[in-house]
């Protein structure tokens, strides 16, 4: 083990999550303590965002006046709130913080500028603070590591899919529809294609964004895609959408709320109005956003596999017209499930993920895939924070 092991005589491992959505916090209990077998979920505590909180982080997407100091004050305020889950989460199981080995804190991505200039990710929710209330070790900055060597420092959960989903003879592919979507394409047995991923585009990001700019209220998503269920896909705005640059890259690629926003939905709506007599009603652009999360996944699957199998895990997969429109959007010969049809709860991927790179880090296991991120080498992932 790394040294900083405490000789806390803990089993499990607490995976933290807190995504692109910035819906909530996801907590995962993971044990990996029988090698021999798959990692195993013991239980999930799952905190949501007050619309006020989550504001505070959606603003931090784009540039904005005194950055620094809202950043690095969110920083510690997230680090508060992920201890209290935590201590929350420990309670609900009556377990004390010496059962815990460690906790995987990937944090809040609140920028993502994977190339150019001196390329940087950053995510908040001070692990430092966070091992420091909670008194267990704290493995964060996952990402770090893999763009100093070159990597775009995302995605990072196709390895961890590798490791969970079973091989078969045909291929499979784990498409994550969070804030943003990212595939994982895992060979058929014998195939001696290497494990990919990348991100496809937005997932849910848009479709919150829009949703929210025309409803008031507590609810702040399309709830099984009713609003945009209502719309009609208007065809030429889709294929804008998908001549889109980032669409239209080649992967290692990965991308975040910087990009997918609102400002890039304003300039895409203005140049289709400038080239047509008659606007599209919000409800049109809502369908249209949909088909466009689904095309953009659908697309990137074809580009890897004729036929195989497809699990969609994620918010988005809890919105029935996303996982009606990508099963329209694949070609016959692929098969779309939840996660659910390999028993694995699709809600807890991301957070378990994290789990499993805090035990990857305290092993010395490689943990970023070169072949995805674009990285120089391997590595293991991770800084390490003591209580
Ligand atoms: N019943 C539902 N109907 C429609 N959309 C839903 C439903 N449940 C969840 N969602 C969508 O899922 C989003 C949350 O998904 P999730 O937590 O996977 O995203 P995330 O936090 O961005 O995760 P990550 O970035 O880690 O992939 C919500 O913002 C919403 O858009
Ligand atoms: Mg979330």
């Amino acid at each position: 083990m790394t040294s900083g092991q405490s000789s806390t005589s803990g089993k499990y491992y607490i995976g933290l999550m807190s995504g692109t959505s910035a819906d909530g916090i996801d907590l995962a209990l993971v044990d990996f303590s029988d090698e021999q077998a798959k990692p195993k979920l013991v239980a999930s505590y799952y905190q949501a965002y007050s619309g006020e909180f989550a504001e505070k982080i959606t603003a931090l997407y784009v540039p904005g006046d005194n950055e620094i100091d809202h950043a690095f004050h969110l920083d510690v305020a997230l680090a508060h709130l992920f201890a209290q889950a935590v201590t929350d989460f420990l309670t609900q199981e009556a377990l004390n913080p010496s059962d815990i080995i460690a906790i995987g804190n990937h944090g809040q991505t609140i920028r993502h500028r994977p190339s150019g200039n001196n390329p940087y990710t950053l995510q908040i929710g001070c692990s430092q603070t966070l091992a420091t209330l909670t008194s267990i070790r704290v493995v964060g900055q996952f990402r770090r590591k893999d763009m100093a060597l070159g990597g775009q420092g995302a995605p990072l959960v196709p390895i961890f899919h590798q490791q969970l989903v079973p091989q078969k003879d045909s291929a499979c592919f784990v498409v994550n529809i969070g804030g943003i979507a990212n595939v994982t394409y895992l060979p058929k047995q014998g195939c001696s294609d290497t494990v990919l991923g990348f991100d496809t585009g937005p997932g849910n990001a848009l479709l919150d964004d829009w949703f929210n700019q025309h409803h008031q209220g507590n609810t702040k998503f399309d709830e099984n895609g009713a609003w945009a269920g209502a719309g009609q896909v208007n065809q030429a705005l889709l294929s804008q959408f998908m001549q889109d640059d980032y669409i239209q890259a080649k992967a290692p690629k990965s991308t975040g709320r910087e990009y997918y926003n609102l400002d890039w939905l304003t300039q895409q709506l203005s140049s289709i109005n400038n080239d047509s007599d008659v606007s599209i009603t919000p409800v049109d652009i809502q369908a249209t956003l949909v088909a466009f999360t689904c095309k953009s996944i659908a697309q990137s699957i074809h580009a890897l596999a004729q036929h195989g199998n497809v699990y969609v895990c994620g918010g988005g997969a809890h919105n029935t017209i996303v996982l009606e429109q990508l099963s329209e959007y694949l070609t016959t010969r692929f098969e779309l499930n939840t996660m659910d049809a390999l028993a694995i709860d699709g809600d807890q991927l991301e957070a378990m993920a994290f789990a499993w790179f805090a035990y990857a880090y305290d092993h010395n296991l490689v943990s970023n895939m070169p072949a995805v991120t674009g990285a120089k080498t391997t590595c293991t992932l991770g800084s390490l924070f003591l209580p």
